[in-house]
C-alpha cells in the first residue's frame, strides 16, 4: 500500500499530524488502527505494557477505557507516567506518545459506556480484570447473574470502570524507509510551545 506521508514539521502540532496520520491509517483500511501498547510503571518502577484501543481525543488528549482496579488502573493510580506506541504496519509509521494519563470525567465515561453493545457492558460488570479466576466457569456465572441482575433494564456504569486522557510531554513520529534509513520526528513539550527536532534512526 501506498502511503500519503504528511511530514511533520516545526510549525506544526504533533496532535494534529497524530490525527492526521491516524485517519489516514482509518481510511487506508489499516487493520486495528486503534490498537496501542500502553506502557504504565509497575511496583518498584518496572515498565508494564499491553495493548489497550485507542477511543479519541478529550480535551487535546489520546483516551482509552479500562477497569480502573485492574494492574494498569493501580499502576497508574500510584504514577500517572503512561507512554502509548501505535504501529501501522501497512504504512510503515508509528507514533509514540509520553506522558501523564488521568482519569476522565465521570460523564465522560458514562457518555461512551452507554455506546458499547451490552454484552461488553454486562462484561466490564462481570470482569474483575487482572484478579485471579479460579476457572471460566465463574465468570459464565458472573455474566448470567448479570443478565439475571439487569434484565430489560439499562446496563449503568460501574464506578470502577472507565476512560483516562493521556497528556502528552513528548511526541515521536517515525516513518519506516528500507534498509533501516527510517524518518524521526520529536515533539517535546517547551511551557506553551513544542520544540521540534529530527533523529537519527
Ligand atoms: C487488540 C487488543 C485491544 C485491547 N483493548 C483493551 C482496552 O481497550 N481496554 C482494556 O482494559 N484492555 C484491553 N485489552 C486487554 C489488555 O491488553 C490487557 O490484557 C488487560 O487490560 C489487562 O491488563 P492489566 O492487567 O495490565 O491491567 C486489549 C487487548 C488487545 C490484544
Amino acid at each position: 500500500m501506498l502511503a500519503r506521508v504528511t511530514r511533520p514539521t516545526a510549525a506544526d502540532d504533533p496532535l494534529r499530524v497524530f490525527l492526521s496520520w491516524y485517519d489516514h491509517a482509518v481510511a487506508s483500511g489499516v487493520k486495528e488502527p486503534d490498537a496501542v501498547t500502553l506502557a504504565t510503571v509497575g511496583a518498584g518502577g518496572a515498565p508494564r505494557a499491553r495493548v489497550v484501543l485507542y477511543k479519541g481525543v478529550s480535551a487535546e488528549r489520546l483516551t482509552f477505557y479500562t477497569n480502573y482496579e485492574s494492574a494498569k488502573g493501580r499502576e497508574l493510580a500510584a504514577d500517572p507516567r503512561a507512554a502509548l506506541a501505535f504501529h501501522w504496519r501497512e504504512l510503515a509509521r508509528q507514533v509514540r506518545v509520553e506522558g501523564r494519563a488521568e482519569r476522565l470525567p465521570p460523564e465522560e465515561s458514562d457518555a461512551y459506556f452507554a455506546t458499547r453493545p451490552r454484552v461488553a457492558q454486562l462484561g466490564a460488570h462481570a470482569s474483575l480484570q487482572s484478579r485471579p479466576l479460579p476457572a471460566r466457569q465463574v465468570f459464565a456465572e458472573r455474566m448470567a447473574e448479570l443478565e439475571e441482575r439487569f434484565r430489560d433494564r439499562a446496563v449503568p456504569r460501574p464506578e470502577g470502570w472507565g476512560g483516562y486522557a493521556l497528556t502528552a510531554e513528548r511526541w515521536e513520529l517515525w516513518i519506516g524507509h528500507e534498509y533501516r534509513l527510517h524518518e524521526r520526528y520529536e515533539y517535546v513539550r517547551a511551557g506553551d510551545a513544542w520544540s521540534f527536532v529530527l533523529l537519527y534512526p
